[in-house]
């Protein structure tokens, strides 16, 4: 005993700050941890929206957010929970210049048992530091992050909607917050998240078709770009093209690569094929993830159905228009769909290539498989029951 005291006295005299042994500092490198967090109350609470209000995606924040900081110096300092409001940033921040941001989009359900779940989230935070550290921003515990994100959704957990379709967007982004005009690694860091909550993509359950432009004129991401990561400057440019789209009469943008036209996303999803192979099998779709593809969340999930119903080919590789086309005019194509957070499953029924529009036959198919993908992710979002996929709030 006498020898631990006069250890712990010993201790003191070298560090007369015990910064070691406790407070945020102790894991300065590391992470934030969730047991840190710090919780502020709003005291003016909005007004939630009501079951039958139009929530247009985006336009509705909850009440709280979470906001964690980061100095080259210090480390991470405790994460807090605190009144949904303004940044004040440095005007030389270099979020605002040279793009240093990421974000990430992934969605709470309200299930039938009332219980809020989260979809996967920890795909979302594979995700999210593979993004952060391609941009040099520090790296952080995933598990810690989603335990703040799993508390902020609990703290505005009335904010989830009850009503068909409806969810809680929930939106981390993570920016490097440098006040200097140096392209160089951020030396300060924000990570924050906020809520909104949306309403259905495809209200009163009727399946909306888009139409694509396949413009190869523009390309999303390239072979050793960043178009696997969430970057905030992979969609910043895309804005433009989106207006042509809308300018040549279509809703979407379907994204091609290289000299024999891969397709490779639509908009903001990722793209399936169903059809029959020219070698005679029915089969499933998708391009590979070669560092061009953001490695979808709905994308994985639908591959992971796909391949436990064993009916049917599930295959990650190249579609080229060529390919596409053929298999199109030999009636072979099925099923067109783009996969993603925000509409799980959207069907495709026309694209617009080289000044020619082509009919995909989607929505006579039944759309068949997409009814049965929205089926299944709707019982397990919303089917009041543990899954594996979801987080229990
Ligand atoms: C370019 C791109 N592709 C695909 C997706 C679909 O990803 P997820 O299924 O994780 O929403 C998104 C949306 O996040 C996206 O921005």
């Amino acid at each position: 005993m006498a020898g631990a005291a006069l250890g712990q006295i010993w201790v003191r005299k070298l560090f007369p700050v015990p910064w070691l042994l406790c407070g945020p500092r102790r894991y300065a490198s590391s992470s934030f941890k969730a047991a840190d967090l710090q919780l502020e109350m709003t005291q003016k609470p909005h007004k939630k929206p009501e079951p039958g209000d139009t929530l247009v995606f985006g336009k509705t924040f909850t009440d709280h957010m979470l906001m964690v900081e980061w100095t080259d110096s210090k480390g991470w300092s405790q994460p807090r929970i605190q009144p949904f409001q303004n940044l004040s940033l440095h005007p030389a921040c270099s979020a605002l210049h040279y793009s240093l941001q990421l974000f990430e989009g992934m969605k709470a359900f309200r299930g039938s048992d009332q219980q809020v779940r989260l979809f996967r989230p920890w795909l979302n935070m594979d995700r999210m530091l593979r993004s952060a550290l391609r941009l040099c921003l520090p790296s952080f515990d995933k598990a810690e992050l989603l335990e703040c994100i799993r508390r902020l959704v609990e703290v505005d957990k009335d904010w989830v909607p009850d009503s068909p379709g409806a969810s809680l967007y929930v939106r981390p982004f993570f920016i490097g917050n440098e006040p200097s005009l140096g392209v160089a690694r951020s030396t300060r860091a924000l990570l924050l998240v906020i809520l909104s909550p949306v309403g259905s993509y495809f209200p009163g359950d009727a399946l909306n078709p888009v139409s694509l432009l396949a413009d190869p004129a523009f390309v999303r991401a390239w072979v050793g770009g960043v178009g696997d990561c969430k970057l905030g400057g992979n969609y910043g440019p895309t804005v433009f093209v989106q207006q042509e789209a809308k300018n040549k009469g279509c809703e979407q943008v379907l994204w091609l690569y290289g000299p024999d036209h891969q397709l490779t996303e639509v908009g903001t999803m990722n793209i399936f094929v169903y059809w029959t192979h020219k070698d005679g099998a029915l089969e499933l779709v998708t391009p590979a993830l070669d560092g061009i593809i953001l490695p979808g969340v709905v994308r994985q999930s639908l591959l992971d159905m796909a391949r436990t119903w064993r009916e049917f080919q599930v295959v990650e590789g190249k579609i080229t228009m060529k390919d596409f086309l053929r298999a199109l005019d030999e009636g072979r194509v099925l099923e067109v769909f783009g996969s993603g957070t925000a509409c799980q499953v959207c069907p495709v029924n026309r694209i617009l290539y080289q000044g020619k529009d082509f009919h995909i036959p989607t929505m006579e198919n039944g759309p068949e498989l997409i009814l049965r993908f929205h089926k299944e992710l709707k019982a397990i979002q919303y089917g009041g029951k543990a899954h594996e996929w979801m987080l229990p709030v």
